[in-house]
């Protein structure tokens, strides 16, 4: 029975450029999705941009264009990216929408009816000089617990301490710099702790595939125990300026942007319809037959599974599903750096000329069903996509392909088909299990297992030994017909994966004039064509290029700090630096909790330094004066805002600070009078 499902990817917010990051999300879905299409399932994969918000309307501003303008620009960029990385999505479309303004209203009207909407005036900070009100992330101060400077109104990134922007010391607005000012506003509420609320999401977030079972908790978490009201009301109004939907009947005061995003979803789906001829009413009708997912980052869970479910149900329509939440992205171990050029960009990998497929299939085996970070390892990325695809995959048809289409006229033949299509279903059975549950790492593991033993057998029966006989021709059509079917088994089991190249074996070497379905593994082919070439292997160059082209150069700021020291070491007048370049510098006391020798390195010592609220690794150039046994637990200077440094032997976060002269050897590191502590600035 084909199944009838509804699939997103959460929408992408209509600034700044799509990332590695992202890409985790779009094309595990488009994975999942294409599976579901190959299966036969009615299964359309919706998605559009998330418009709305201050940060939108502020980026436009300061680009001196409209925020529609941005968010058309925005549009197209990532149709061109998504694209690219070939996610299929049935309808890309925007929040800024006839679809979703009215939708938003009509849910708005019915959670009002049903009594779930209040109004409250609340305080809330107002930039005079800008006139508008501010949101948590555009207020600045001193923290109130640690006292350093520059930290956002919600949270300090310094001490970790969370927050609100009332207690912020100084507070300024980040747009003017301006002082703050509390306002009184009146505000929407969605009555979230309704008891009306509290039960249903009780229920809800626990029901069998709803959520992952690390989801679950988390919400059973945020609910706390039946009676307890954990859950406050959710603000869904924002003050004019605003770039939103106005709410109907409330003049100045507009939905905040969460409020109408996942109704965009809705919106981009009733676009589609209506392009289609589909039935919006019968995938979102509270007893719908269909099923509906939602694929979405562990960051965006509690909107998904607390605040959208509860609007739905009170609003009249049916709720999803399940919740499918993945990791976050990683990059060589650490979060995505614009400085070590490891925040990369859909766009600069493309005009690259790297193949998206290269990345589809590194991340498919990656991924798994469960919220864990994932990490692409560009080392490994290179290896792992050569060895399997390259070495293992696409070498299947480029070693036995030859044979066929030179003694056989390309036909296959085959004694016994029968329990070879047994074996090919069985392994489909296989990888759909995998794929339904989004065990991709386990498909790919499995896939790659068959390939292996088709390669096995073709190093063992040696066909291009048994060319040499022209005795052997049977046997010869027997050990190539056998590759190849294996070739079209495991070319039909990646294509999800891999949906080009599975798109060109099937119409350049198999001679179909369709992409595969799920059942042609019950089929045989009888033909090959010439191999033509398919993939290429990844060269480290292109890996190196990848990463400078998304290195945003630090060199201006670092020369700022750093003023190269003139020659011989003499100061010069024109290398001075004002008081403000120097405070620029974050100097630290740093205790050197441990010290170690690093393998391969003529010249560094790995040093672990406490900084009293954080702890830094540094590799230092003080092997040569230094034993390290003699460092640990003494006191020295550091450089604590130093742009991170990848070296050869791993990630350095910073530097200390020793005398040297190029007179005179010796390396001196300083150290600070007793009762410094760890963490004091040094100024
Ligand atoms: N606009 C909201 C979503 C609204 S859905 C009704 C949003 N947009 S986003 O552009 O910030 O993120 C889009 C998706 O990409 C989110 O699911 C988010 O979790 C995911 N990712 C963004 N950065 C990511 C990584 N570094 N790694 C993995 N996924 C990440 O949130
Ligand atoms: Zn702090």
């Amino acid at each position: 029975m084909p199944r009838k499902i509804l699939v997103t990817s959460a929408l992408p917010y209509a600034n700044g450029a799509t990332h590695f990051g992202h890409l985790v999300e779009y094309i595990q879905t488009d994975i999942w999705v294409r599976f579901q299409k190959m299966c036969g399932h009615e299964c359309w994969y919706i998605c559009a941009d998330d418009t709305h918000g201050t940060p939108i309307m502020l980026r436009a501003e300061q680009e001196g264009i409209t925020p529609e303008q941005l968010i058309a620009r925005v549009h197209e960029e990532r149709l061109r990216d998504f694209g690219g990385f070939h996610v299929a999505f049935d309808n890309y479309y925007t929040t800024h929408s006839d679809e979703t303004k009215q939708l938003a209203g009509d849910i708005y009207a019915r959670l009002q009816a049903a009594g779930l909407i209040e109004t409250r005036s609340i305080e809330q900070f107002y930039d005079p000089l800008k006139q508008m009100f501010l949101p948590d992330r555009y207020i600045k101060g001193e923290c109130p617990k640690c006292g350093a400077k520059d930290q956002y109104g919600d949270n300090c990134e310094v001490c970790g301490a969370a927050y609100t922007p009332a207690e912020v010391k100084n507070p300024y607005s980040v747009i003017s710099g301006a002082k703050p000012e509390l306002r009184p506003s009146e505000h929407y509420f969605f009555r979230l702790s309704d008891p009306r609320c509290q039960d249903f999401l009780r229920h809800y977030t626990r029901e069998a595939g709803r959520l992952q079972p690390e989801a679950a908790n988390k919400m059973q978490e945020w609910l706390g125990q039946p009676g307890e009201n954990k859950l406050s009301d959710w603000d869904i109004s924002r003050d004019a300026p605003y770039f939103g939907f106005e709410i109907p009947d409330a003049p100045g005061k507009y939905f905040y942007v969460w409020l109408d995003a996942p109704i965009g979803y809705m919106g981009s789906f009733r676009n589609f319809c209506d392009q289609r001829g589909l039935n919006f009413d019968e995938y979102w009708k509270p007893d719908s037959k269909t099923e509906l997912y939602h694929f979405i980052g562990k960051d965006i869970l509690y909107f998904h599974a607390l605040f959208w479910p509860a609007e739905l149900a009170h609003a009249g329509y049916r709720t999803p599903t399940g919740i499918f939440a993945h990791g976050f992205l990683t990059v060589d171990g650490a979060k995505m750096s614009k400085s070590r050029g490891t925040f990369i960009t859909a766009d600069s990998y493309l005009r690259l000329g790297l193949n998206p497929e290269w990345l589809r299939y590194y991340y498919a085996a990656k991924l798994n069903s469960s919220m864990e970070d994932i990490d692409l390892n560009l080392e490994d990325f290179a290896a792992r996509v050569n060895s399997d695809l390259v070495g293992k995959y696409l070498n299947i048809a480029s070693r036995c392909a030859g044979f066929l289409t030179k003694f056989f006229d390309g036909k296959l033949h085959f004694d016994a088909a029968q329990p070879m299509r047994a074996a090919a279903v069985e392994q489909g059975v296989l990888a759909a299990k995998s794929y339904e549950a989004r065990e991709y790492s386990r498909a790919v593991r499995d896939i790659m297992a068959v390939a292996d033993r088709i390669n096995e057998a073709i190093a063992t029966a040696a066909p291009w030994a048994v060319a040499k006989d022209e005795n052997k021709r049977a046997e010869l059509h027997d050990i190539c017909s056998r590759a190849l079917h294996g070739f079209y088994v495991v070319t039909i089991l990646l294509q999800p994966i891999l949906p080009v190249t599975a798109r060109r074996v099937a119409r350049e070497l198999f001679d179909m004039q369709r992409d595969f379905r799920w059942d042609d593994l019950d089929a045989m082919p009888s033909r090959v064509a010439p191999y033509t070439h398919l993939m290429q292997r990844i060269e480290p160059q292109q890996i190196a290029a990848l990463v400078e082209a998304n290195r945003e150069s630090l060199a201006p700021t670092e020369a700022a700090q750093f003023p190269q020291l003139p020659q011989k070491d003499k100061m010069q007048t024109d290398a001075l630096i004002n008081i403000d370049d120097f405070a620029k510098v974050d100097l630290r006391i740093a205790r050197i909790a441990n010290a170690e020798h690093v393998e391969g390195a003529e010249k560094l010592l790995k040093l672990t330094l406490d900084l009293g609220t954080e702890t830094r690794t540094v590799f230092a150039g003080i092997k040569s004066a230094y034993d390290p046994a003699t460092l640990v637990g003494r006191l020295t200077v550091m450089v604590a805002n130093l742009a991170p440094r990848k070296m050869k032997f791993g990630l350095s976060e910073g530097m200390v600070l020793a005398a040297s002269g190029s007179d005179s050897p010796g390396i001196f590191l300083l150290s600070p009078d007793s009762g410094a502590q760890p963490g004091m600035r040094v100024k």
